[in-house]
């Protein structure tokens, strides 16, 4: 996980990337480059890059990290006054008002006194930290997203950053992978929907605002596929799924307007993404128009040496300019090699005017040409990250991605008359694991613990117990006597059990995907117990936990939620929030069915139903269905579907197709339905998957109330890329299923498409 070293003030101490910088007042009597405000953007850009150097020009494209690694480090005592020569064009992991209006001084010092663009990982938050995104994913929830990213902007922008490496649109399908705690899951509809949502967040209204900073849509390309989920591993993929699933997201980022792209550390193919110029010229840059800038992952243009497609560093610049990297993130392979490259008549000097060009526009677009500080305003920094507001909305986006896996016999939420509630479990009062991996700048004694959350909730009426019961890791059992023997004085049983944050993430692939330790054995001991047992379960991915999801009566899953988990768990667990959340990717039964997702195909033999074995595509000792599927999400109420129409029952291609049907709370609970539409194209010039979603909608109901709910299909939602990959629909029948998750449909119809 990324580490952060102290700030004392104003100088980073302890980091092996140290930057030691003159003092902040000294800083601050540096003079701003002259602002310009009657020639277009394209005129200064032309006058800029006009006046400068080759070697100016290749140093707008380096970017250092500066008091962090979140890679492996580079040692570099020569930082500073590659900077005050303009041979930096941004630095990273670089926080805060002070700092970086300091560093930003140095910069200013350089010839042509152009401003360093600062970015950072503002992954799900950056002082108040939101649920990770994967969980947030589980909220279905567009407008919480877009409101969270906005809020981690705001927050970001006011402690100098003017560019989020995120949202990660990487769809993933393989739990082993550590970073599907950093997506939107397995869906492309859901990630792109989501994609949209978190770039309109991050970059606001328009980019240049103080509350927005640029949005980097990562990992181009095809980075969630690794092979066996390993991170890093070569991903091997077929055009087709890479322009079905894996590209959509990217693409509806782009439309977004997000102003960077960031390319990926996998090789597609044969040929490493930061080298790939079918990924970033063609599509990118050729059929996307896009007109950001690409940086490099860390180091990945010279780890094109290692995966074999390059012999040394200048190769590797080679490669990767050419291809269409624009920014190269610590590898150190642009500044010392583009030179000569350039001289010796290998890379045209109008690859570098074009990446140039493109990184400058940013930094005009971002004003800081016309103040090159006023993202570093520690007056501004206070009063934002002081906002109580954001705390309320953290809890609220928190309580939002919570999902319920199970509740037998209503034993959610709690009941009133429960005096004695033992907390039991590793993360009961935890607040560090809530914070995930990319834990930017939170201070964890200010997140809420789910011991005080039920604290907060019902100090006044009930006696709160607790009892850790074994580490989160290890095989030790010897808390498991007292957790017992706490749980017995209870009336009822909260139980916090899951992964460490450092479990999930950047190279944090698990082979075993099983709730870690003896976490799932302190369950069982518990439920012996006879007493009435909520498992909350804390991770980073879906695991499995096939014991619990038998035998204990009620399952929450509450990915890790940020600041605000506490009392986002206690809501939902007394009832004051009723949990509405749906998983964005399928929890396998077991480690063979990896990768599992809904979106399958058919295959010749398909298994009518779990048992169905007999030359059918199965599994002997396994059913095919996922322990719970994607969409899938219970509620305290419950949801009736009714009455679906369609408009017509032979659609035109010119038309769209209306669908509608009624929604009714049949609970004595208000609650939120997500209603799911899934379409199947049974014939086709190529196979369709058997069910694939195109439409959702997450509806509030009042007790006994009802509601239309009304789609509309265009015919980009009937479409697909036929044999020669062109995106088009076919004549012939349809299957549409409306549902509350992708494995409980409930409504069913057919139409057929006509020329
Ligand atoms: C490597 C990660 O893959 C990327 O997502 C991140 O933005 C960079 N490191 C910078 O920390």
């Amino acid at each position: 996980m990324p580490k952060f070293p102290r700030f004392i003030l104003g100088v980073s101490v302890a980091a092996s990337v140290l930057l030691v910088l003159p003092s902040i007042a000294q800083a601050q009597k540096t003079k701003k480059p002259a602002a310009s405000t009657t020639k277009t953007l394209d005129q200064r850009l032309d006058e800029l890059i006009a006046q400068m150097t080759l070697e100016e020009k290749i140093g707008q494209l380096n970017q250092y990290t500066g008091d962090a690694a979140t890679g492996p480090a580079v040692t570099d005592n020569n930082k500073l006054s590659q900077i005050q020569k303009g041979q930096v064009g941004s630095m990273l992991n670089v926080k805060g008002a002070a700092r970086t209006r300091a560093l930003q001084a140095e910069a200013l010092k350089s010839r042509l006194k152009i401003p360093l663009l600062f970015g950072l990982d503002v992954i799900h938050g950056y002082q108040t930290t939101f649920p990770i995104p994967l969980g947030e994913a589980a909220s279905w929830d567009l407008a919480a997203i877009r409101q969270s990213a906005h809020i981690a902007a705001r927050e970001a922008a006011a402690a100098g950053q003017h560019w989020t490496f995120a949202p990660m649109v990487d769809i993933a399908r393989d739990p082993r992978w550590g970073r599907v705690m950093e997506g939107a899951g397995e869906d492309p509809y859901l990630g792109s929907q989501i994609a949209k949502a978190r770039v309109l967040g991050f970059q606001g209204e328009q980019l240049g605002g103080t509350d927005a900073v640029m949005a980097c849509a990562k990992h181009f390309a095809a980075y969630g596929a690794a092979i066996a989920g390993r991170d890093y591993n070569a991903v091997d993929m077929s055009e087709r799924a890479l322009w079905e699933v894996y590209l959509p997201p990217f693409k509806a980022a782009a439309d977004a307007g997000a102003a960077t792209f960031m390319n990926s550390f996998n090789e597609l193919n044969g040929i490493p993404a930061t080298g790939n110029s079918y990924l970033q010229r063609d599509i990118l840059k050729g059929q996307w128009n896009f007109q950001g800038f690409v940086v490099s992952d860390w180091g990945s243009i010279g780890e094109m040496i290692a995966h074999g497609y390059a012999k040394d560093n200048k190769e590797a610049a080679l490669e990767a300019i050419t291809a269409g990297s624009d920014m190269d993130m610590e590898s150190r392979s642009y500044g010392p090699n583009l030179p000569a490259l350039v001289r010796e008549g290998k890379v045209p000097e109008a690859l570098i005017n074009d990446a140039v060009r493109r990184i400058l526009r940013k930094k005009f677009e971002l004003g800081l040409f016309d103040d090159p500080y006023r993202f570093s305003n520690e007056k501004r920094e206070k009063q934002v990250l002081a906002d109580p507001q954001s705390r309320a909305i953290a809890r609220d986006v928190a309580r939002k991605s919570i999902v319920l896996l199970k509740n037998d016999n209503n034993v959610l939420p709690l009941s009133k008359q429960a005096k004695t509630v033992a907390v039991i479990g590793p993360l009961g009062q935890s607040k560090t694991q809530h914070l995930g991996f990319w834990n930017v700048s939170t201070d964890s004694t200010q997140v809420v613990s789910l011991y005080e959350g039920l604290q907060n909730k019902l100090g006044k009426t009930a006696k709160l117990l607790y009892a850790k019961g074994c580490g989160i890791t290890g095989d030790s059992q010897a808390g498991f006597a007292d957790a017992v023997k706490t749980a017995q004085q209870a009336d009822v049983v909260v139980m916090a059990v899951g992964e460490a944050r450092d479990m999930s993430g950047e190279a944090k692939s698990r082979a075993e995907i099983y709730l870690p330790g003896q976490q799932e054995e302190l369950i069982k001991a518990i439920v012996q117990t006879g007493k009435p047992v909520v498992v909350l379960i804390m991770a980073g991915r879906p695991l499995i936990f096939n014991w619990t999801a038998d035998h204990a009566p009620a399952i929450l899953y509450t990915w890790w939620l940020g600041s605000e988990a506490g009392n986002a768990m206690a809501d939902v667990l007394v009832g004051d929030y009723n949990p509405a959340g749906k998983l964005p990717m399928s929890f396998p039964r077991s480690l063979g069915q990896i990768p599992i997702f809904y979106a399958a195909k058919s295959t010749g033999r398909p298994s009518a139903n779990d048992k169905d074995t007999n030359y059918r595509s199965a599994y002997l000792d396994m059913p095919n269905s996922p322990r719970y599927a994607f969409g899938y999400g219970l509620s305290y109420t419950t949801f009736d579907y009714s009455g679906l129409t369609l408009s017509t029952k032979q659609l035109k291609k010119a038309d769209k197709l209306t669908v509608s049907f009624t929604l009714t709370n049949k609970g004595k609970y208000a609650g939120e339905e997500v209603a799911q539409l899934y379409l199947r194209d049974v014939v086709g010039s190529v196979t369709r998957p058997v069910k694939e979603l195109k439409d959702f909608q997450k509806v509030m109901l009042k007790p006994g109330e009802s509601k239309t709910i009304t789609f509309t299909l265009d015919q980009d939602k009937l479409a697909f890329y036929n044999p020669s990959m062109k995106w088009t629909t076919e004549p012939g029948e349809f299957r549409l299923m409306i549902g509350s998750a992708a494995s409980d449909i409930r409504l069913e119809d057919k139409f057929e498409l006509v020329d």
